[in-house]
C-alpha cells in the first residue's frame, strides 16, 4: 500500500500561498489537502471555491477538498469547477450520504467519507462499496493545531480491518494533530494518506515535507 502525504494549506501562510504549494509539491507532496468550512457544521470559516479555481493553476497535486460544510451536495459542481480531483464529505453532515456520495461519483471525481471523533467506526460499513477513501478525524474538525486524539488509532484499525475483510480498494486517510512524532503509530495502525497541517508548514516546509516522505520510505523498507 502506498502512502501519501497531503499538507494542508490551512497552516500556510495565506500571502504567500503560491510559494508554499509550490514549496510542499517540489519536495514531493502528492495531495493537496483543502479544508473548506462554513461556519456552521464547524465553528470557523475558512475559503471556498474561488481560493481553489485560483490556486488550481499552480500545481499538479491531487486536490484533495474536505468539505466540512452542511449539505455538501448543494456545492459538489461548483468544487468539480473549481479544480477537485477527490471529494471528502462528513457522514454527519449530509441527510442523505448515498445520494451525496453518488452525486460526486456523478461529477467524475473520486469520494471520501469522513467521521468525526465521536463518530463510531461502523457507521462507514453501508458505504464501503461506494467510496474511494475514508478520512478519521482525528481532532474535531475546524481548527488546525490541535492535538492527535489517541483512541483514534483504535479507529483506523478497526476501518483498516473493515476494508480488509470486504476486500474493497479503499484508501484510510487521518487528519488532525499528525506530525513526525506520530506518524509512525498511524500507519502502523492502517492509516495510508496523511493530513499535516501544523507539522508541515510551520517553519520549513520543504524539510517538513521531506522529513515524512523519508519516515514513509523507511516504513515501506520494513
Ligand atoms: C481540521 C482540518 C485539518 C487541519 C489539520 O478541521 O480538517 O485538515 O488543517 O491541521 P493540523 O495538522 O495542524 O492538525
Ligand atoms: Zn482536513
Amino acid at each position: 500500500m502506498k502512502n501519501i502525504l497531503a499538507p494542508s494549506i490551512l497552516a500556510a501562510d495565506f500571502k504567500e500561498l503560491g510559494q508554499a504549494i509550490k514549496t510542499i509539491e517540489e519536495n514531493g507532496a502528492e495531495y493537496l489537502h483543502y479544508d473548506v468550512m462554513d461556519g456552521i457544521f464547524v465553528p470557523s470559516i475558512s475559503f471556498g471555491m474561488p481560493v481553489l479555481a485560483s490556486i488550481r493553476s499552480c500545481t499538479k497535486q491531487v486536490m484533495d477538498v474536505h468539505l466540512m460544510i452542511t449539505e455538501p451536495i448543494r456545492y459538489i459542481k461548483e468544487f468539480k469547477e473549481a479544480g477537485a480531483d477527490l471529494i471528502t464529505i462528513h457522514l454527519e453532515a449530509c441527510e442523505d450520504v448515498a445520494a451525496t456520495i453518488k452525486a460526486i461519483r456523478e461529477a467524475g471525481l473520486k469520494v471520501g467519507l469522513s467521521i468525526k471523533p465521536a463518530t463510531e467506526a461502523e457507521a462507514i460499513r453501508p458505504y464501503l462499496d461506494q467510496i474511494d477513501m475514508i478520512l478519521v478525524m482525528s481532532v474535531e474538525p475546524g481548527f488546525g493545531g490541535q492535538k492527535f486524539i489517541p483512541e483514534s488509532l483504535d479507529k483506523i484499525r478497526a476501518l483498516r480491518a473493515m476494508v480488509e475483510e470486504a476486500g474493497v480498494d479503499v484508501d484510510i486517510e487521518v487528519d488532525g494533530g499528525v506530525n513526525a512524532a506520530n506518524v509512525r503509530d498511524v500507519l502502523d495502525a492502517g492509516a495510508n494518506v496523511i493530513v499535516a497541517g501544523s507539522a508541515v508548514f510551520k517553519n520549513d516546509a520543504a524539510a517538513n515535507t521531506r522529513e515524512f516522505l523519508k519516515i514513509f520510505d523507511e516504513y515501506s523498507a520494513k
